[in-house]
């Protein structure tokens, strides 16, 4: 896996937003793999930017996120549905179409899996894939123990990440416990992958996955066998790795 360390935030989020639009310039109908978390936020406002101040086109896009909440219906303003539309979908000419998330509500969830991996597959795969990284170590909401053959399904999230993202919900109680989420194995899949990690609490999980063992025990350390995989981090997120490489 390659690794690029930036000075800051800015500057890593600014290369991933950068590399997401020579994607979109070079492959006008590119098929993306789309994350959410506070880590891609400031990567779409720059994509919006450049959709407003440079032109970027997203005509042609066509989108697939990692996963969303079960039991929360795209209206729900905690919804991964809703944050794409806020933050990317509705600031920019994409046509909405094409935006792909698993359906939270959906009434039947062993079939949506199987549907999400067939219009995956029927778009011809993910070309770039953004990835953010969990305290707990999972990709997606792929969570401990996820091996890396695992496809898309529903998962029970882990206390770390229930504890990661209970401030969204404002309370531990509101947080949905379970996901629907693309398999390990189907994010390797994806001919490119960008991982993105910024600030101080990432160092020590971005160290194990990156430098540590390959077990399914931190989903995020199966990236080290994708022949494709960037991972973009400043260097608070950075900062244990560079403790490995001194010793
Ligand atoms: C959620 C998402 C992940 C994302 C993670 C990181 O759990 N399911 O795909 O990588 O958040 O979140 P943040 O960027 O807020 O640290």
């Amino acid at each position: 896996m390659e690794v690029v360390i930036q000075a800051n935030t800015d500057a890593a989020t600014e290369l991933v937003a950068r590399i997401v639009a020579r994607e979109v310039q070079t492959n006008p109908r590119a098929v993306l793999g789309l994350a959410t978390g506070r880590t891609m936020e400031t990567v779409y406002a720059r994509l919006v930017q450049m959709h407003r101040s440079e032109g970027l086109d997203f005509s042609a896009c066509r989108t697939f996120n990692l996963d969303e909440y079960v039991g929360l219906a795209g209206t729900d303003r905690h919804s991964y549905r809703h944050y794409m539309d806020q933050h990317l979908f509705r600031q920019v000419n994409i046509d909405l179409r094409n935006t792909h998330l698993p359906d939270g509500a959906a009434a039947d969830m062993r079939s949506e899996c199987e549907k999400y991996e067939r219009l995956i597959a029927e778009a011809g795969g993910i070309g770039l894939q953004l990835l953010g990284i969990g305290h707990s170590g999972h990709i997606g909401f792929n969570e401990p123990p996820s091996p890396p053959g695992s496809r898309t399904r529903v998962v029970a999230l882990a206390a770390a990440t229930i504890r990661q993202n209970t401030p969204i919900f404002g309370g531990a109680e509101k947080m949905p416990r379970r996901a629907i989420t693309m398999g390990v194995g189907t994010i390797l899949e994806c001919r490119r992958c960008i991982l993105l990690a910024t600030g101080d609490d990432k160092a020590e999980i971005i160290a194990k996955a990156l430098k540590g063992p390959l077990t399914s025990m931190i989903p995020a350390s199966a990236l080290q066998l994708h022949p494709d995989c960037l991972a973009v981090l400043d260097e608070a997120a950075a900062a244990c790795l560079k403790e490995l490489q001194k010793v």
